[in-house]
């Protein structure tokens, strides 16, 4: 799809409705090629520079892996390398590296910082995530969502907990692909209204924000939980253990759902804090799929930004 090439990707709302199904059409295309060993290399010679500001096991892995298999190269900046608007200004690494590299994946604490490098590279930048949202997540969690339950559109998502990164990508989702979103999230912890506005505005279906649990996962299809404490907010953990312990996705809480809800998380997990042993080990439970689902997601972004179709 050209519409794709050479575009950024900052938010799900960057992709039009036919760019995300042929994202995901891709995605499961190159899932089987892999099953079945078929080499497909369209980025051979391209390289991926992928910056860190935190950790990742995910995110790093598969967008390394992904790399790998489409036949290009990925180099890992950490904190440590480059050292964003520290050691030089974010505009400036993004016209040297404009220089070298073919993209820019980018995982950083200000959300400002994806966007300036978007705005400087002339260069694909994705979001590997940032303190307000995590499109390549939610990409991957639609893809796992459609391959188990044949569709979106009309599916009811539940998001228990901290209405931050992950749910705010959600919002995004729902306004593009039609499902019914309902958040719960502890008073003060709420996703951002403006962000729930825009989605609202944007969706045929029903987002809603709640302080109520059983509201939240009536009829749900797939209930999904977030770590209370996410990178960078450490110091607040036992605010927020307090907080959010009336959110915690158990037993109790997964029984208000649908019978044979799908349970989702990002991952990774703070296990017997947002979710518990029985429910992400359970047979609902859908966590490893979705955490493979990133490698294919990823793959077909990365085709459709920097591959020369
Ligand atoms: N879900 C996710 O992005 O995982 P990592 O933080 O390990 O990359
Ligand atoms: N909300 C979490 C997501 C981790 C993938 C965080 O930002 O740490």
């Amino acid at each position: 799809m050209k519409a794709l090439k050479h575009k950024d990707l900052i938010s799900i709302l960057d992709l039009t409705v036919e760019e995300i199904q042929e994202i995901l059409s891709l995605a499961a295309t190159l899932k089987q090629r892999l099953a079945k060993n078929m080499h497909f290399t369209p980025l051979a010679g391209k390289t991926l520079a992928m910056i860190f500001e935190k950790p990742s096991l995910r995110t790093r892995v598969t967008f390394e892996t992904g790399m790998t298999q489409l036949g290009g190269h990925a180099i890992f900046l950490g904190p440590s390398e480059i050292s964003l608007g520290v050691r030089e200004s974010v505009a400036d690494a993004a016209r040297n590296l404009e220089r070298w590299v073919n993209g820019i994946m980018a995982r950083t604490f200000s959300h400002q910082t994806v966007v300036d490098l978007a705005r400087e590279a002339s260069i694909p930048v994705i979001n590997g995530l940032t303190d307000r949202l995590h499109p390549c997540q939610v990409l991957s969690d639609c893809l796992t969502v459609q391959e188990k339950l044949g569709l979106l559109s009309g599916v009811k998502v539940a998001f228990l907990g901290d209405g931050n990164n992950v749910a705010h990508s959600w919002i995004n989702a729902a306004a593009r692909l039609g499902m019914n979103l309902s958040i719960a999230c502890p008073p003060g912890y709420e996703p951002l209204s403006e962000i729930v506005r825009e989605g609202q505005t944007a969706a045929d279906s029903t987002i809603l924000v709640t302080n109520e649990v059983a509201e939240a996962l009536d009829g749900a299809d797939v209930v999904y939980t977030d770590v209370w404490t996410s990178m960078g907010q450490e110091n607040e953990a036992e605010k927020r253990r307090t907080a959010f312990a009336p959110y915690q996705l158990n037993k109790a809480a997964l029984a208000l759902a649908r019978p044979n809800a799908l349970v989702m998380h990002c991952l990774p997990a703070h296990r017997n804090e947002e979710i518990t042993d029985d429910v992400i080990d359970g047979p609902q439970s859908i966590v490893y799929d979705q955490a493979e689902n990133r490698l294919h997601v990823q793959k077909a972004i990365l085709t459709l930004l920097m591959g020369e179709q």
